[in-house]
C-alpha cells in the first residue's frame, strides 16, 4: 500500500492503521471469489487480505503486488503459500511485470492503496490500462480506496500547519501523497480505460484511531507521523515532531468524542465493480 520511498513497517501500519485490513466486508462482498478464480492484488501491503482471499480459491491463485520492499518480505515470510505469492512491484507501472499483464486475471482487486498509486496524475490512465491488459474479457476490477472528503479534517489541518510554520501552500500540496477522487471521476476514468461500471459508490465511515503505544506509534500521533510523512518531510527533521503537535493539538477538539476521549477520523471510502468490456 505504498509508493517506492519505503517508510513502510508492518508494525508501524498496525500500529497507525490496523483497521484498515479489517474493514473490507463490503468490498470482499463485491469480489465474491470464486474458487478457481485467478485474481491479482494491487498494493497488497504485507498481505493479511491476500492471504484471507486465497484461502477462498481451492483450486485458483492470488498474486500480490506492492512497491515497498518491507511489506513485500513480511508478506512473502508470513503470508504466502502454495496459491498465494508476493512480488516487489511499483504499482504505477504493472506493465513491468509482465505475469501481471498477460490478460489470464479473473479478477484484480485493490484494497487502501489506490489513493497512493494514482497520486501522480501523468501515471493514472496507464495504472488503468496496465489493470485493463490485466483481466481477461469479461473479468472484473473490483477495489476500494480513500474517497472524495477522505480524512479532510487532519489533510486541510497538516497543509494548514505547514504554511503557518513558513512553508509555500503549493510545496505542501505537491507533498501531499494522497488522491481522493470523487465517484463522479472515477466513473469517467473507468469508462475512458474500457470497463464497464458496474458500481461506484462513496460510503462516508467516521473510524476510530488505534490506542497510542508507548513508542508513540499508534493514535492520531501516530497515524499523522506514519501517513502523513511525506508532508511532514519538507521541514527539517528536527521540527517535525513540532509540527506534528501543534496538529494533534488543532485537531484535538475536532476529533475527540466527548462520551470517551476516543478519537475519530471520517474516512470516505470509494468502491467499484468494473467490468472489462
Ligand atoms: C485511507 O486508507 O483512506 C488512507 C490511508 C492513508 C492516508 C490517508 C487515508
Amino acid at each position: 500500500m505504498s509508493q517506492p520511498s519505503d517508510k513502510w513497517s508492518s508494525e508501524a501500519y498496525s500500529a497507525a492503521a490496523g483497521f484498515v485490513p479489517k474493514l473490507t466486508t463490503t468490498v470482499l462482498s463485491y469480489l465474491a471469489p470464486k474458487p478457481t478464480d485467478k485474481i491479482l492484488d494491487i498494493g497488497c501491503g504485507d498481505g493479511p487480505l491476500t492471504a484471507q482471499i486465497a484461502a477462498s480459491l481451492p483450486r485458483g491463485q492470488i498474486l500480490g503486488l506492492d512497491a515497498s520492499a518491507s511489506f513485500i518480505q513480511t508478506a512473502q515470510d508470513k503470508n504466502s503459500s502454495q496459491n498465494c505469492n508476493f512480488k516487489l512491484q511499483d504499482c504505477r507501472r504493472v506493465a513491468e511485470c509482465a505475469e501481471a499483464v498477460d490478460g489470464s486475471w479473473d479478477k484484480v482487486f485493490s484494497n487502501a492503496a489506490l489513493h497512493w498509486i494514482l497520486r501522480d496524475p501523468s501515471t493514472r490512465d496507464a495504472v488503468f490500462k496496465d489493470i485493463h491488459s490485466a483481466l481477461k474479457p469479461g473479468g472484473a476490477f473490483v477495489f476500494e480506496m480513500g474517497g472524495k472528503g477522505n480524512v479532510e479534517a487532519v489533510h486541510a489541518t497538516i497543509l494548514s500547519v505547514l504554511v503557518a510554520n513558513g512553508i509555500s501552500l503549493s510545496t505542501a500540496r505537491e507533498a501531499c501523497p494522497w488522491f481522493f477522487p470523487s465517484n463522479v471521476w472515477m466513473t469517467q476514468q473507468l469508462q475512458k480505460s474500457g470497463f464497464e461500471v458496474e458500481k461506484c459508490e462513496l460510503e462516508y465511515r467516521p473510524t476510530k484511531c488505534t490506542a497510542k503505544s508507548a513508542d508513540g506509534s499508534g493514535g492520531l500521533e501516530g497515524w499523522v507521523k506514519l501517513m502523513g510523512a511525506e508532508m511532514l518531510n519538507v521541514v527539517e527533521e528536527n521540527k517535525r515532531g513540532d509540527i506534528v503537535r501543534q496538529v494533534c493539538d488543532v485537531l484535538e477538539t475536532v476529533v475527540t468524542r466527548e462520551e470517551d476521549g476516543s478519537q475519530f477520523l471520517n474516512y470516505v471510502r470509494l468502491r467499484a465493480v468494473a467490468r472489462k468490456i
